[in-house]
């Protein structure tokens, strides 16, 4: 007999629609920022300003916390290519597991003009954070990101037993800006009943695509990052290509009965703005056009993905953050992009394929972007909850529904201007069933993809 658990994701309203319009000079600075905050001589204000997310704020509770540490604190000054700040941490005997709500609090000042830097905070190696800085403008600009963290209670009960590391990367330069930030990140602790300002149905969720994932928080978080990112260039995965494919192996318990893998993407170089990426076309190689020494193409399609031992299963589009360089700077300041403090991570449940990774052996979780350029910043969680009435339980697979995306792209170009689009839809679908103490569950997963992008380029004279 079958008890139908419908895991119905809808990731519809994927319709983004951008006209950008790139002018030919910017377009050759990665970071379209490079060089352009320059004030009058010497003579820089001091304007204590707070620096603003305009996301929907996450429903945090209101009373005091039950206790509250400052777990890493760091001056980020020339942090390129070093290994992330990282601090052991000592839980307060006082505030013990368990606890209702687990909240983050990043508080940043920053001494003096900087560009935007992207940065992420991790417990022992699983991302908890991925945040993008606003663009100091004057001294005395300082900012704030709370996070409800209660999804990772697994990790944040591992480090109230016995010690862990909390680590947090921002790789600033000195070099041409003077800007240092000062990072303090603490955690809040409440126990008892919280109180969210009745928002109850936002509960243990930051911004989860779907709402109930996490409301009873995952029995074991694994990291799929860098094992070696503590002592090397952090733990999050380079992607430069379409092709590349980063994996993480691990061994799950088997006794697990749902899997939820949350990706951490940022995009950076090449993609920094992907949404406003033309389609690749002759005229950036004809001499002309000289000036686009780095001609930003494939078009704004995106989408990261995972593979289980190679095997597709899942992927999202983006959406697209507009980090506080992009576009037009002035823009962002002081009230950001929707997502830039807290971006977004994307959600994949993995139930469906549960059959794969039941047999106590180590497998292969691969994180990959396609159309990318150089590069990405990506690592994910694997969120497991596990059976403890059961020491081993089954699995099987019912339906593995992947037809190609179809793809529209159409080019115009006159030279060097003219426009480009995309369109792009697609329909996914997969289920399995898994036999627990729960009952044999059956969990259909669906994913709707639906894109549409256009890009011009309007003729400037130089
Ligand atoms: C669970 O249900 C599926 C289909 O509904 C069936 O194929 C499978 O054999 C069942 N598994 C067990 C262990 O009963
Ligand atoms: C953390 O503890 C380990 C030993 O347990 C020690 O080697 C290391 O230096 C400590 N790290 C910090 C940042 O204090
Ligand atoms: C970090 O904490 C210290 C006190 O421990 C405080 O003096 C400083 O202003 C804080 N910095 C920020 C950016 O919140
Ligand atoms: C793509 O990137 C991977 C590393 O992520 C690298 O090993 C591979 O050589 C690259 N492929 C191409 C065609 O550049």
């Amino acid at each position: 007999m079958m008890h139908p658990s419908l895991y119905e994701l809808s990731f519809l309203l994927l319709h983004l629609y951008f006209a950008a319009f790139i002018s030919t000079t910017g377009a050759s600075s990665p970071s379209l920022f490079d060089g352009n905050l320059e004030l009058p001589g010497g003579s820089i204000p001091t304007v204590s300003l707070e620096h603003l997310d305009p996301t929907l704020p996450p429903a945090l509770p209101t009373q005091t916390p039950h206790c509250s540490l400052v777990v890493l604190q760091h001056d980020f000054a020339d942090t390129v290519g070093v290994t992330p700040a990282s601090a052991n941490y000592t839980h307060p005997s006082d505030c013990p597991f368990p606890w209702t709500r687990v909240v983050l609090e990043l508080s940043v000042a920053a001494t003096d003009l900087q560009e935007s830097r992207v940065a992420a905070i991790w417990i022992d190696g699983a991302e908890v954070l991925r945040t993008v800085t606003p663009i100091p403008m004057a001294r005395g600009a300082f900012w704030r990101v709370h996070k409800d963290v209660t999804r990772y209670t697994a990790l944040l009960r591992r480090l109230a037993d016995g010690g862990g590391v909390i680590s947090m990367m921002l790789e600033n330069s000195n070099k041409v800006l003077p800007g240092v930030f000062s990072a303090n990140v603490s955690l809040h602790y409440f126990r008892g009943p919280v109180d969210d300002g009745g928002s109850k149905s936002m509960s243990n969720a930051a911004h989860p695509s779907v709402r109930s994932l996490y409301r009873e928080p995952a029995d074991l978080v694994l990291p799929i990052s860098k094992p070696d990112g503590q002592y090397g260039s952090g733990f999050w995965y380079h992607i430069d290509n379409e092709t590349g494919v980063e994996s993480t192996t691990v061994a799950i318990p088997r006794n697990t009965y749902r899997a939820v893998l949350e990706i951490f993407v940022s995009y950076h170089g090449e993609d920094e703005s992907w949404y406003t990426n033309p389609l690749r076309n002759n005229y950036l190689h004809q001499p002309t056009a000289a000036k686009l020494s780095a001609p930003r193409a494939n078009g704004a399609f995106r989408q990261v993905y995972a593979t289980i031992d190679g095997k597709y299963v899942g992927g999202h589009v983006p959406f697209p953050v507009i980090y506080s360089s992009a576009i037009n700077p002035v823009f962002w300041s002081p009230v950001a992009a929707i997502g830039a403090f807290d971006m977004p991570s994307y959600d994949l449940d993995l139930t469906p394929f549960l059959a794969l990774m039941l047999d106590g052996r180590a497998h292969e979780i691969g994180l990959g972007v396609c159309s990318a350029l150089p590069h990405w910043l990506v690592n994910a969680n694997l969120h497991l909850w596990v059976d403890y009435w059961s020491d081993a339980v089954q699995a099987g697979p019912v339906e593995y529904f992947v037809p190609a995306i179809q793809m529209n792209r159409n080019a115009e170009w006159r030279n060097p201007d003219g426009q480009s689009e995309i369109g792009a839809e697609g329909l996914e679908r997969f289920a399995g069933w898994v036999s627990s103490s729960r009952g044999n569950l059956t969990t259909e997963v669906r994913h709707k993809i639906k894109l549409k992008s256009q890009v011009q380029v309007p003729f400037q004279p130089c």
